[in-house]
């Protein structure tokens, strides 16, 4: 695709002395207005070297560059240059990079095969796994794809909140109030009931927090018994997480939990040690940070047991030394701030350079109307529940719209209109906003929805169906008369189009999949404004192929940007 930004600075440096390609390259601006122009160029900066007024200048500008071929206008406005890109040649370029590169359009090789690592889900075994967690799932699943499609290599990790002292709780209830056959039938529910007999218990009975200490101390010590039962719990957690993550379409390349590193430890302790970094307090030993701001971090208890930070420690570590990653993603709510800012600093103080690769990108909280959710006091909602919910509404939604419609799988079309629903409203808001769930709202696909936009894609479908296979395999040769795409409709959808691989790179360089989502319902938005302003399939046989040639554009853009969201685009609905 022709790079606008690079061909103008080129034009712009023959008329401005002095200043470098690039430098005007970085001066260029895409005006907010496009009645402002394609481009403009500000003169404010040139007017101390070239001691004239910026509005003079840029009338000099515009005139030396009018009759280049680039442009369909040059005016001068005040102090800018505004440029009006030829029409024809922009829609030409921006749709023959499409119907080349299909299913590759938004796809760049920015990162060169570069490791990148994105963790993110990281559920706690044996905990539900609930609408809180959609966050870090749906959107660390979208930055992975988001960085594929930029050309890193990607490695999935699932850290599993599989150890601590919760487990000598749970197997503690377990012992005294489980039953075998309710885990099996209902493993998360069954062990969550335990877990919160517990703290129920615990108040009157505080001897029991003694007992559970002791049992996690047996675990960590590797006793068959106690290894055994975690062990289950863990297996059968996994078998309900993997369930939703099948629903959602992701998958990992590592589970890898804190489990993993438990045996990692000492290495970690004693590095610490030897660098001075450690203090004493109460038996306890912390690294203290109070110097930057960050409080005081307790890296092993006075029992010796080590705690969640210093298994992040040795995670990171591990993750260099196994993928020598470029960077390092973590995708985990802002309540774990301070833990990060704590353990980023510690590794930086420990001497590992890398410690500025690695990055925490947090996200706001999910509550409930009735408070926060509290996995100790039963307060969840299933993140499954949630899903199953919405394809139930969506099959009854199609079975109504649809009577008659053949060959629509209904089944198949509910799950990922259903689920694409979740997962676009998660993604639409900017990661940081905190929410409160809604029934109502992930229910409501009219509006900004991911049900608009997949309708929207299969409506594309729609008309190339209609097009026929002639017609369609004329347009996807790209070799169309353009000058039947230079309505406003189909002028500003191809704007969008064109803008998405940017808008990609824009994405992940602000660890923000909202970027994409935003870009996808105006696509949608100006795809439907063409269809409705413009009759596409014309006599003019001419016409007809340009127009679907657009068509087939915008259904690739539309498709590959839901796949950036981990979405299906249905060709029927
Ligand atoms: N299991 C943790 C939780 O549910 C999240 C883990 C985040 N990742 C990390 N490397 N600390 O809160």
């Amino acid at each position: 695709m022709i790079n606008y930004k690079e061909e103008i600075a080129k034009v712009l440096a023959q008329q401005v002395e002095g200043l470098e390609v690039a430098e005007i390259m970085d001066m260029v601006e895409v005006p907010q207005d496009s009645k402002m122009g394609d481009y403009a160029f500000p003169c404010f900066k040139l007017a101390k070297v070239l001691r004239k007024a910026p509005p003079l200048i840029a009338k000099g500008i515009a005139e030396g560059i009018a009759d280049n071929p680039l442009f369909e206008k040059v005016e001068q406005v005040n102090a800018y240059v505004n440029m009006f890109v030829s029409k024809e040649g922009f829609v030409k370029d921006t749709l023959e990079e499409v119907l080349t590169k299909g299913d590759d359009f938004g796809k760049c090789e920015l990162g060169e095969h570069k490791p990148v690592i994105v963790e993110y889900s990281s559920p706690n075994i044996a905990k539900p796994f609930h609408i809180g967690h959609i966050r870090s799932t749906v959107i660390g699943n979208s930055l992975y794809k988001i960085y594929d499609a930029l050309g890193y290599d990607v490695i999935r990790i699932n850290h599993l909140g599989d150890y601590g002292t919760q487990f000598g709780k749970m197997i503690c209830a377990y012992r005294h109030w489980g039953n075998k056959e309710d885990v099996i039938n209902d493993p998360i529910k069954t062990l969550l009931a335990y877990y919160t007999k517990f703290h129920v218990e615990a108040e009157d009975h505080p001897e029991l927090e003694d007992e559970a200490r002791e049992i996690f101390a047996k675990l960590e010590k590797g006793e068959p018994e106690e290894v055994e039962l975690w062990q289950w719990f863990r297996d059968e957690s996994l078998k309900e997480f993997t369930r939703v993550y099948d629903m959602l379409g992701i998958t990992f390349d590592s589970y890898n939990g804190e489990s993993f590193y438990s045996d990692k430890m000492p290495r970690f302790v004693k590095e610490l040690e030897d660098k001075g970094l450690l203090e004493e307090s109460q038996g306890a030993k912390v690294v203290n940070l109070e110097d930057v701001g960050l409080g005081v971090a307790l890296i092993t208890k006075s029992d010796g047991s080590t705690l969640y930070i210093t298994r992040d420690i040795a995670a990171a570590v591990y993750r260099k030394e196994t993928y020598d990653f470029y960077k390092n993603i973590y995708v985990v709510a802002s309540q774990q701030n301070l833990h990060f800012q704590q353990w980023f600093e510690i590794l930086k103080r420990m001497g590992y350079e890398y410690a500025k690769d690695c990055v925490h990108v947090p996200f706001g909280l999910v509550s409930l109307a009735e408070g926060t959710m509290s996995t100790r006091h039963g307060r969840v909602v299933f993140l499954e529940d949630v899903l199953n919910k919405a394809v139930e509404k969506t099959r009854e939604i199609i079975a109504e719209k649809s009577q008659g419609v053949e060959d629509i799988d209904v089944e198949e079309v509910a799950k990922a209109v259903g689920i694409g629903a979740v997962v676009f409203q998660e993604l639409s808001n900017n990661r940081i906003k905190d929410y409160v769930f809604d029934w109502n709202k992930v229910l409501n696909f009219d509006g900004e929805t991911g049900p608009y936009v997949q309708y929207t894609h299969a409506r594309c479908a729609s008309v190339l169906r209609k097009a026929g296979d002639a017609v369609v395999e004329a347009a996807s040769k790209g070799n169309v008369d353009c000058s039947y795409l230079c309505s406003e409709s189909a002028y500003e959808l191809i704007k969008l189009i064109h803008k998405f691989p940017a808008v990609v790179i824009d994405a992940g360089e602000k660890y923000e999949p909202s970027i994409v989502t935003r870009h996808i319902v105006d696509m949608a938005q100006a795809f439907n404004r063409f269809y409705h302003d413009e009759h596409i399939l014309v006599d003019n046989e001419d016409e007809k192929i340009a127009k679907v040639a657009l068509v087939i554009a915008a259904k690739d853009a539309i498709k590959n940007g839901l796949a950036l969201l981990g979405m299906k685009a249905p060709e029927r609905m």
